[in-house]
């Protein structure tokens, strides 16, 4: 698999044009998240085209004034600056959405851990799969040993799932090289996934991921290493927006945790917590309490951290694929941080332990279906919601004019559909920054190129 060409994203500097759609929906006309999302706050529109130049959009109209536009573009005045591309698409009653945002991924990685599952079927759990020499430790030897373009081969081939999926704006963390050297790598790795986007690539350091086999012994050299070498060299080098801590009993501990969040703050990241995933510790209060981004899994969060996170902007992110594949029966209580009145988003956790899977509409089928969330609540955590998770609910996960032309044609009318054909082809037709990176039978290169198919990521 070869690296993507550089500079992808400026390759959307063509027109695109989509009519006939059966709905649109253009999101809430308020900056900000969405909290007790409804379908009118999202404002689901029948009978407008959107048209697109240069990345952005540039129209959101009725049908016949985007098919002026368009001629206007190709043909008229507008035209004397050809166009890299030009192509108007009759959608036959499909819905057009924003692109989904995904903000909490482990995507950077090597090979699938097929162990694990097939132990996980056998009755095993967490701590005797890891004893096994599967877990986290399993991808950190296997990511260790991997050069940074084999990295880059790797995650090129995964997000082109990503955006198949109908996802245009992806959070990446490091994570699985647990030493200096390697977490920088899969740092630069990730920087380079980024450059050449699509999609929208934004990068979290997590090297507070796991406590690295040389440093069992002695925990705090670990911790060291991350809050004077690593945190300041990321911050500075800017290799990274966010910093992420798997604050969990028996990895680390509420006050490491906040050791590291407060380093990585003095080094101008924003902060993400993996927080009471399995045992209700607290980690919820502790990223309110520090004014985090987000709180992510809360798959045991008590009801004094949904407390704290319905007070504050702190937003709670869940990752119900996670917990499915995990084979557990609970999850994250949605409906009670919704009613409550936190900000709730959705992600995939997409990693090759807990959640091999990058589908951002199974993670909304799974939401309601098993967390309880209406489809109007799984869809707005998957676009405004898990933008603010990204610290983009400005303008993040949104249809609107002037915004980059992140969207998706999908193979359904209603946008509840979204959330129930659960593991179904639904994307159509796919666009980042307004370049085509996914369509029915091909993928469009306006680099002239030609027919790029989609490969299988590698192993
Ligand atoms: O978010 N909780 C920790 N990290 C991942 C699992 C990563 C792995 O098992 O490789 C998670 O589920
Ligand atoms: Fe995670």
């Amino acid at each position: 698999m070869a690296e993507p060409a550089p500079g992808a994203r400026e390759r959307g500097a063509g027109v695109t044009a989509l009519v006939g759609a059966g709905a649109v929906v253009l999101g809430p006309a308020e900056p900000g998240p969405l909290r007790r999302a409804t379908w009118d706050q999202l404002r689901v529109t029948a009978g407008v085209g959107v048209g697109c130049e240069g990345g952005r959009v540039a129209l959101i109209a009725p049908d016949r004034e985007v098919r002026a536009w368009y001629r206007e573009q190709v043909h008229g005045r507008a035209s004397a600056h050809p166009h890299a591309f030009a192509e108007l698409i009759e959608c036959e009653g499909r819905l057009i959405t924003p692109g989904l945002v995904d903000p909490h991924t482990h995507a950077l990685f090597g090979a699938p851990r097929l162990d694990d599952q097939a132990r996980r079927a056998r009755g095993d759990d967490y701590k005797s799969i890891a004893a096994a020499g599967g877990g986290i430790l399993q991808s950190m030897r296997d990511f260790r040993a991997r050069g940074e373009d084999e990295l880059v081969a790797l995650g090129a081939a995964r997000l082109q799932w990503v955006t198949a999926l109908g996802t245009t704006t992806v959070e990446v963390k490091s994570g699985y090289g647990l030493a200096p050297e390697a977490e920088l790598r899969a740092l630069r790795a990730i920087a380079r996934l980024a450059a050449a986007g699509p999609p929208t690539v934004v990068a979290t350091f997590l090297g507070a991921h796991e406590v690295p086999p040389e440093h069992r012994a002695k925990r705090e050299a670990w911790v060291r290493i991350l809050v004077e070498e690593l945190i300041p060299r990321v911050g500075r080098e800017r290799l990274a927006e966010f910093c992420d801590v798997f604050c969990e009993p028996g990895v680390f501990s509420l006050e490491e945790s906040e050791t590291v969040l407060r380093a990585a703050r003095a080094a101008g990241m924003g902060l993400k917590v993996h927080a009471d995933e399995l045992d209700p510790y607290g980690g919820a209060e502790l990223a309110a309490r520090l004014g985090a981004t987000s709180a992510d899994h809360l798959g045991a969060i008590s009801p004094a951290g949904v407390e704290a996170l319905a007070a504050s902007d702190t937003v709670a992110v869940i990752l119900p694929g996670t917990l499915v594949f995990l084979g557990k029966a609970r999850h994250a209580p949605a409906r009670a941080l919704v009613d409550a009145g936190a900000v709730v988003a959705l992600a995939s956790d997409f990693n090759p332990g807990s959640s091999p899977s990058a589908s951002v509409p199974l993670m909304m089928a799974l939401a309601v279906g098993q967390a309880h969330l209406q489809p109007a609540e799984a869809f707005a955590a998957a676009t405004v919601n898990a933008a603010c998770a990204l610290a983009r609910g400005a303008e993040g996960g949104r249809l609107a004019a002037g915004r980059p032309a992140d969207l998706v044609a999908w193979n359904c009318r209603d946008p509840r559909e979204l959330a129930y054909w659960y593991g179904m082809p639904l994307a159509w037709r796919v666009f980042a920054g307004g370049f085509a990176c996914h369509g029915p039978e091909r993928v469009v290169s306006s680099a002239g190129s030609g027919l790029k198919p989609l490969s299988p990521p590698l192993s």
